[in-house]
C-alpha cells in the first residue's frame, strides 16, 4: 500500500471523526464519571496502576482516557489529525492525563524507544492495515521485556457477509487492498450503543467526500503475525456477540452487545487476543 493511500485514509477519518463525535453528548463530562471500555477488554488488561500504556489507533481518545482512569500512564497514537486533536482537547476538559501523538502507526512503531508494559488496540484495527508483520513486529518492539500486548476485536467472518447477513465478501483478501466508498458515520448507524455519554442527532445524512483503501485479514493470518514477532501468545477467544457495533440489520441488542437473530448467520462476531513478551 502506497503512503498516498494512508493519506487518503487519513482524510476519510478526519472526515467522519466530525460526524461521529456530533452525536455523542458531552462526553467530558462522562468520562470524569464513567469509561467506555468493555468487560473483555478490561479482563484481558488486569490491573492498570502505574503501568505506561500505548494504545494505537485510538481515534479520539476516549478508551485511552478511559484506561488512563484506571491509573494507566497513556499514550494514544493515530493517523487523523481530527482525532488527535480532539483527543487532546477531551483530556484538559475531563482533567485526564494522557499523551495524544498524530502519526502513521508504522512510522510510530518504527522507533525503539519509548518502550511500554502494555501495548492496548480494538474495535477497527487491523482492517486498516497492509503488512501484519510489520506491525506485529513493531508491536513487540515497543513492548518491554513482560509487557503484554491486548487486542479485541471484530472478528473477520462478519464482514464476509453484507447487512442482510448474506455471504458476500471474501474472507480475507491476503493483502490485497479493498478500495471503497470511505469510512461512514457507523455511529448514527448504531445509535446509543456506540454514544455511552448520551446520543445526540449531531450531523445529518454524512457522505464521505474521501474514499478508504481496506484489508480484510483472516483470524490465522492475524495470529500467526504476532506469533512469528516473537510474541507468546497466551489468549485466545471468540465471542457469540458484538460490542456497540451491528454488522446485521434487526439484531437483538443486550445492553451494549449485539447477538444475532434467529436466521442471521451464527457465527462468532468477536475475538480477542493476549501476548507476552518474553
Ligand atoms: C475504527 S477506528 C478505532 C477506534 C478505536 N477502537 C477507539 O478506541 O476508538 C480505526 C482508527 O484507525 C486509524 N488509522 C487508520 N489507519 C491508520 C494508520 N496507518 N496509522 C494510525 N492510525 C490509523 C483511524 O484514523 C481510526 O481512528
Amino acid at each position: 500500500m502506497a503512503r498516498k493511500d494512508r493519506e487518503q485514509n487519513r482524510r476519510s477519518w478526519n472526515a467522519a471523526t466530525v460526524a461521529h463525535n456530533s452525536h455523542k453528548r458531552d462526553q467530558a463530562s462522562f468520562l470524569k464519571r464513567a469509561g467506555t471500555l468493555f468487560p473483555e477488554e478490561l479482563g484481558l488488561l488486569g490491573p492498570l496502576r502505574g503501568k505506561t500504556l500505548l494504545h494505537l489507533q485510538c481515534n479520539s481518545g476516549q478508551d485511552t482516557l478511559s484506561l488512563a482512569r484506571r491509573g494507566a500512564r497513556v499514550t494514544g497514537v493515530d493517523i487523523s489529525d481530527e482525532a488527535i486533536t480532539f483527543a487532546q482537547a477531551l483530556s484538559c476538559d475531563s482533567r485526564i492525563p494522557g499523551r495524544f501523538v498524530r502519526a502513521d502507526v508504522y512510522d510510530y512503531l518504527t522507533a525503539k524507544r519509548p518502550t511500554f508494559d502494555v501495548v492496548f488496540c480494538s474495535y477497527g484495527v487491523t482492517g486498516w492495515l497492509e503488512d501484519l508483520d510489520r506491525w506485529a513486529q513493531g508491536i513487540a518492539r515497543r513492548l518491554r521485556r513482560g509487557g503484554r500486548f491486548v487486542y479485541v476485536e471484530f472478528h473477520p467472518v462478519v464482514f464476509t457477509f453484507d447487512e442482510c447477513g448474506r455471504p458476500a465478501f471474501p474472507y480475507s483478501t491476503h493483502g490485497a487492498p479493498l478500495r471503497g466508498p470511505g469510512v461512514t458515520d457507523y455511529v448514527q448507524a448504531s445509535g446509543p450503543a456506540l454514544a455511552p455519554s448520551g446520543y445526540v442527532a449531531g450531523v445529518r445524512d454524512f457522505t464521505n467526500p474521501h474514499g478508504a483503501v481496506e484489508f480484510a485479514w483472516g483470524l490465522s493470518e492475524i495470529v500467526q503475525a504476532v506469533i512469528d514477532a516473537g510474541l507468546h501468545v497466551d489468549h485466545l477467544e471468540e465471542y457469540p456477540w458484538s460490542n456497540g457495533f451491528a454488522p446485521f440489520e434487526g439484531m437483538r441488542r443486550r445492553g451494549a452487545r449485539y447477538f444475532p437473530a434467529p436466521g442471521q448467520p451464527q457465527v462468532p462476531l468477536m475475538f480477542s487476543l493476549r501476548a507476552v513478551k518474553r
